[in-house]
C-alpha cells in the first residue's frame, strides 16, 4: 500500500517567527501517523531554522523551488545541491513558475534531473490551463510534460518521485477560493488515470504502482474524501489552506478518517 502524503506549499508567505509559530501550532494538532507522511514546504529563507524546530517523526521538508545548476555565478540562485542535507523533496514545475518565471518543459527537465542526482524526490507538478481545457488538449498537455520531465529518469527514479496533478484553473489565489474554479472528482479522476497510465507504459509496471500521484488545487477538508476515493489518489498538495493550523490538521485528520473507514489501516 502506497502511504498518503500530504503536502503544505506555503508559497510566498511567513517570515521565520510567523513560520516558528505555524509549525508550533501544527505539533500540537497533528499526530505521529504510521501511514500518513505530512511535508511542509515553506519559503527557502525558513528552511534551515524549521529543519531544527520541526519533529522529524511528524514532518518532513519540502523546497518550493532551486536552480537546476549545482554551483556558479548564478546571482540570487540556491541549488538542489545546497538543499540535499536539509529537505526531502522539492516542488518543481508548479503552474506559478511555468506562468509567471516562464519555466519552460526543457527548464523542468533539468530541474527534476538536477534533484534528482542530489538525492532529493520531486514532486512534479504537472496539469493544464483553462484555455487548454476548453480546447480539449488537457491529455496532450500532460503528455507532454510527463514525457519531457521525466525524461531522463530511469524507472527506479520514477518509482520514488511524486507527480502532483494541478489543473492550473483550480488554483486558489492565496487563501482566497472566490474567483477560480473549483475542480470536482470527475474532473480529477480521468488526468490521475491518463498520469499512471503513461508512467507504466513509459517505465513499467512497478514504476506505475508504486509512483505517488496527488491531486491540487483549492484542497480543503471537506473535499479529501472525495478526492481519495479515487482510485490511484495518494494525497495532496495543499496550497492556501496549508496556512491555517485548523483547516491543514484538519486535512490530515479527514485523510486519516477515510483511511480508517476504508479499513487500509
Ligand atoms: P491552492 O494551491 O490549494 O491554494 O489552490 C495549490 C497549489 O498551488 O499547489
Amino acid at each position: 500500500m502506497r502511504k498518503i502524503l500530504i503536502i503544505g506549499n506555503w508559497k510566498m508567505h511567513l517570515n521565520a517567527s510567523q513560520a516558528s509559530l505555524l509549525v508550533h501550532r501544527l505539533h500540537e494538532r497533528i499526530r505521529i501517523y504510521r501511514d500518513i507522511e505530512v511535508v511542509l514546504a515553506p519559503p527557502m529563507l525558513t528552511l534551515q531554522p524549521l529543519s531544527v524546530q520541526l519533529d522529524r517523526r511528524k514532518f518532513r521538508l519540502a523546497a518550493q523551488n532551486a536552480y537546476q545548476k549545482d554551483e556558479g555565478a548564478f546571482t540570487g540562485e540556491v541549488s538542489f545541491t545546497m538543499l540535499r542535507d536539509l529537505v526531502h523533496y522539492v516542488i518543481i514545475g508548479h503552474s506559478e513558475r511555468r506562468r509567471l518565471f516562464h519555466e519552460d518543459l526543457d527548464t523542468v527537465r533539468d530541474k527534476v534531473a538536477a534533484a534528482v542526482r542530489n538525492n532529493i524526490t520531486p514532486i512534479l507538478c504537472v496539469g493544464e490551463t483553462k484555455h487548454e481545457r476548453d480546447e480539449g488538449e488537457a491529455k496532450q498537455v500532460l503528455h507532454d510534460q510527463l514525457m519531457t520531465a521525466l525524461s531522463n529518469l530511469t524507472a527506479a527514479e520514477v518509482k520514488d518521485a511524486a507527480i502532483a496533478y494541478e489543473p492550473a484553473w483550480a488554483i486558489s489565489n492565496g487563501s482566497d477560493y472566490i474567483g477560480h474554479e473549483i475542480a470536482k472528482p470527475d474532473d480529477v479522476e480521468s488526468a490521475v488515470t491518463y498520469i499512471r497510465a503513461y508512467i507504466t507504459d513509459v517505465f513499467g509496471n512497478t514504476a506505475g504502482k508504486q509512483v505517488r500521484v496527488l491531486y491540487g488545487g483549492s484542497v480543503v477538508p471537506d473535499v479529501v474524501g472525495g478526492f481519495l476515493d479515487i482510485p490511484g489518489v495518494d494525497g495532496f498538495l495543499v496550497g492556501g489552506a496549508s496556512l491555517n493550523y485548523h483547516t491543514f490538521s484538519d486535512i490530515i485528520g479527514a485523510s486519516q478518517r477515510w483511511q480508517r473507514d476504508k479499513g487500509e489501516v
